[in-house]
């Protein structure tokens, strides 16, 4: 994953990158679709060009087209046949955290239900754990995102739960990624279950001066089946708070009910509501009127790894809402960091074509994250490149589990994958 600010590709010079069979835009056919425009059909703004190529200069896209009418550049690298795709964008993650918890998954698995409780185990873990041993499980799994293809991730807070370990837990993601959320208001911690409202009070106040200066987001799991989560109330301040601290606004919302959330986050110009599984009417209509500014972003690994129906994935599209497809990498409800699974999934269980679920894993998730720069191949876009072992990006669905997909590090002279 880049450092923050840099491309993935940072190399000194120009580069040609050729050999490629299939190159998807996402970008649409004459590349020049802004990724924060209005809503266009997954099918028109794929822009598949046969037999490409690509010229970087210092980490951005500075020419994209057929290979035989490529320009020269100062290096070239084969990539021997393969298809590219914009690297992916995982726009929900929770990848500061230590411990496991494998025994409550079995648990699961045995028909246990999820109602959030779980999370004060990985707090403890985390609380317990020191910056190094923090930093170090952190940078692996970004590195496994990185060989899986993800270019840009997103990082919370939420298993810190107290003013410095959510400080720490922030300050440690921003040496990753500069898409950082906080999330105090993950759930209520053990400490503070008697008090709630003082909690409130602790996580709108110094908790949040404390972290707002480390965060781009804040985010909020308002789940008022959840004891251990926050009511619409409880969330509409939190929201507040961090909009009022600077901060842009996500929102953890209808996952394990219909609630509040979806309606509160676009209320708010949320810009992304996150799980969305289980909606009303009222919350799709919602959605659909603010396309352009709140994303649903699905993630299908939770419904996987819970035993939970799966969002209704296909209404939400067929309706014109924007739909982002993300991992939510978290030691309790889908302990997997791998885009092109949440791509297979996403195919198989929800109905999305391969065209759809690709641009919901790298357009939507930039348009999740505000970001114009990632999440597409062309001119002038940060040069993040998945390649993928494979003659199309339909593979990514019809070989579910296989390892197909890494991202291109130009950063070397090497010249090869
Ligand atoms: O997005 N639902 C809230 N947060 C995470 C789960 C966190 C956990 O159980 O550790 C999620 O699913
Ligand atoms: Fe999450």
């Amino acid at each position: 994953m880049p450092q923050r600010g840099e491309p993935s590709g940072t190399a000194s010079g120009s580069v040609l990158v050729t050999g490629i069979r299939e190159l998807v835009t996402c970008a649409g056919a004459d590349g020049r679709m802004p990724v924060l425009g209005p809503v266009v059909p997954a099918d028109e703004r794929l822009g598949v060009v046969p037999d490409a190529a690509v010229v970087v200069e210092d980490g951005v896209v500075a020419w994209v087209g057929p290979a035989a009418s490529a320009p020269g550049a100062d290096r070239r690298v084969d990539l021997g046949g393969r298809a590219v795709v914009p690297g992916f964008v995982d726009s929900h993650s929770h990848l500061v955290y230590a411990g496991d918890r494998a025994a409550e998954f079995s648990a699961r698995m045995a028909g246990r239900p999820y109602d959030g409780g779980g999370i004060g185990v990985s707090v403890a873990a985390t609380r317990a754990a020191s910056d190094d041993e923090l930093r170090g499980l952190l940078r692996a799994r970004v590195a496994q995102m990185r060989a899986l293809g993800t270019t840009t991730v997103e990082v919370k807070s939420g298993y810190g739960l107290s003013v410095a370990d959510e400080q720490r837990s922030l300050r440690l993601a921003r040496e990753v990624t500069d898409e950082t959320t906080f999330l105090g208001a993950h759930v209520v911690p053990p400490e503070a279950r008697g008090d709630r409202a003082a909690y409130l009070d602790l996580v709108c106040g110094p908790m949040l001066r404390a972290c707002a200066p480390h965060a781009r987001w804040v985010d909020v799991f308002c789940e008022p089946a959840s004891p251990h989560a926050f009511t619409g109330d409880e969330a509409r301040r939190v929201l507040e708070a961090g909009r009022d601290a600077g901060l842009g606004l996500r929102v953890h919302g209808n996952q394990l009910s219909a609630g509040p959330g979806v309606r509160l986050a676009v209320e708010l110009g949320a810009a992304s509501v996150d799980h969305c599984t289980f909606l009303t009417d009222a919350d799709v209509e919602a959605l659909v009127s603010a396309a352009g500014t709140t994303v649903a972003t699905l993630l299908p690994g939770v419904e996987f790894s819970t035993r939970s129906p799966y969002p209704d994935a296909r209404a939400l599209v067929d309706a014109g809402v924007d739909v982002a497809l993300a991992t939510d990498c978290n030691p309790g409800t889908c302990n997997t960091s791998s885009m092109p699974f949440v791509v297979a999934l996403a195919v198989r269980e929800m109905r999305m074509t391969a065209a759809e679920a690709l641009v919901a894993a790298t357009v939507g998730g930039a348009r999740a994250l505000r970001r114009p720069d990632v999440g597409r191949v062309a001119v002038g876009a940060r040069a993040d490149l998945a390649v993928l072992d494979a003659p199309s990006y339909e593979h990514l669905a019809y070989r579910p589990g296989m390892p197909l997909a890494h991202a291109l590090d130009l950063g070397s002279g090497a010249g090869s994958v």
